[in-house]
């Protein structure tokens, strides 16, 4: 299989258009087989669900070239199951996760040629979405949905790979108590889009957003779950009804538990203890684990010791053994890889 001529090692985190993607449409209270296609393009009516009411739900997972040059996936069943949730929660037909896997996999293969190479720092990702294509116009769930997976190559989430980001604690509440902060709705990430423009205007890298109830509390930034290590290595993560159960967070415990070892924990973790923490990082699918450097509370400077110019240990640790189970340089715990070639 000849690869596509791309620079991969310079990607970025952009939409490459790629040669085929899945889909499947919800009609008459059924899935159909689903088919890959050509046509990057969608039409819908004037007046479907998505565009009246918002009507959507997507995941986010990538495919790596290992080490001896298979192409694998990282527990797509999560995702899969992650998606059933947010379809329940938006009153959409679930699309099954043997299928949604099932779909993954086709989608991958058909786009081999896209799928970067093992070493040069870039991966494919891969990008599940589904979304009311139905009309309605009173606000009620759509009769016809369609489910998708595109996949385009990428590069690091933020500029610099690993340099150390600063964040604000913003002023704006990214999920209501009992709303859908637990769930990968579209809606979710339309209504942080004004967060993060005024975040980046104002000089920061991302938003650490609060409990909107009492804010006094840590959830989580508009794309990734916070991870901190304390002066005595304990890996802590917040724990809320209202951030995305991160998959790569839910791992990273699990791999700083089974393989370094180290104490972990889920818990509350309150504003007035930032200061405390030894490390800080942003993990998700995009994110792999970011470190933070800092964080801004409205002027007040909270710097971890791990500074600004390179990855604290553990965090460190904690990336090169994630990393290196997802590219089969490290064994992984059973059922964590899905083989695609
Ligand atoms: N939190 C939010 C709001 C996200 O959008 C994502 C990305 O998917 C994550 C956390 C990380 O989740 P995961 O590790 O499953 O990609
Ligand atoms: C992911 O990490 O897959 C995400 O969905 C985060 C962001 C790109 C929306």
């Amino acid at each position: 299989m000849e690869k596509k001529n791309i620079d991969w090692t310079n990607l970025g985190f952009a939409y490459i258009k790629t040669d085929k993607r899945f889909v499947s449409n919800f009609q008459n209270g059924k899935w159909d087989d689903g088919a890959l296609i050509s046509d990057a393009t969608i039409t819908i009516g004037e007046c479907a669900g998505v565009l009246q009411y918002s009507q959507s739900c997507f995941e986010g997972m990538k495919a790596y070239t290992t080490e001896d040059g298979h192409i694998v996936t990282f527990r797509p069943d999560l995702n899969g199951e992650r998606m059933e949730d947010s379809c329940r929660r938006l009153e959409m037909p679930v699309y099954p996760k043997e299928r949604f896997v099932d779909a993954i996999v086709k989608t991958v293969e058909a786009n081999e040629a896209w799928v970067p190479p093992y070493g040069s720092g870039a991966t494919l990702y891969i990008r599940p979405y589904m979304f009311a294509s139905g009309s309605v116009i009173g606000v009620k769930p759509a009769n016809e949905y369609q489910f998708r997976v595109l996949v385009t190559p990428v590069g690091p989430y933020f500029k610099g790979g690993v340099k150390p980001l600063t964040l604000c604690i913003s002023d704006f509440d990214r999920a209501a108590p009992n709303g859908t902060g637990h769930i990968k709705a579209g809606l979710n990430y339309a209504m942080s889009l004004h967060a993060s423009v005024t975040a980046h205007a104002n000089g920061f890298d991302e938003n650490m957003f609060l409990d909107p109830a009492t804010r006094t509390k840590v959830e989580e930034t508009g794309g990734a779950n916070f991870l901190f290590v304390t002066k005595d290595n304990k890996v802590v993560t917040p724990k809320s009804s209202s951030i995305l159960p991160s998959i790569t967070r839910r791992s990273l415990m699990a791999v700083a538990e089974k393989y370094l070892g180290l104490e972990v924990e889920e818990r509350t973790v309150y504003v007035e203890e930032l200061k405390d923490f030894a490390e800080c990082g942003l993990c998700g699918t995009a994110a792999v684990i970011s470190p933070v450097g800092k964080i801004v509370d409205h002027g007040k400077e909270i710097c971890f010791p791990s500074g600004m110019t390179n990855m604290g240990p553990v965090i460190q640790k904690l990336h090169d053994t994630l990393t290196g189970i997802q590219m089969g340089r490290i064994e992984a715990p059973a059922g964590w890889i899905k083989v695609i070639k």
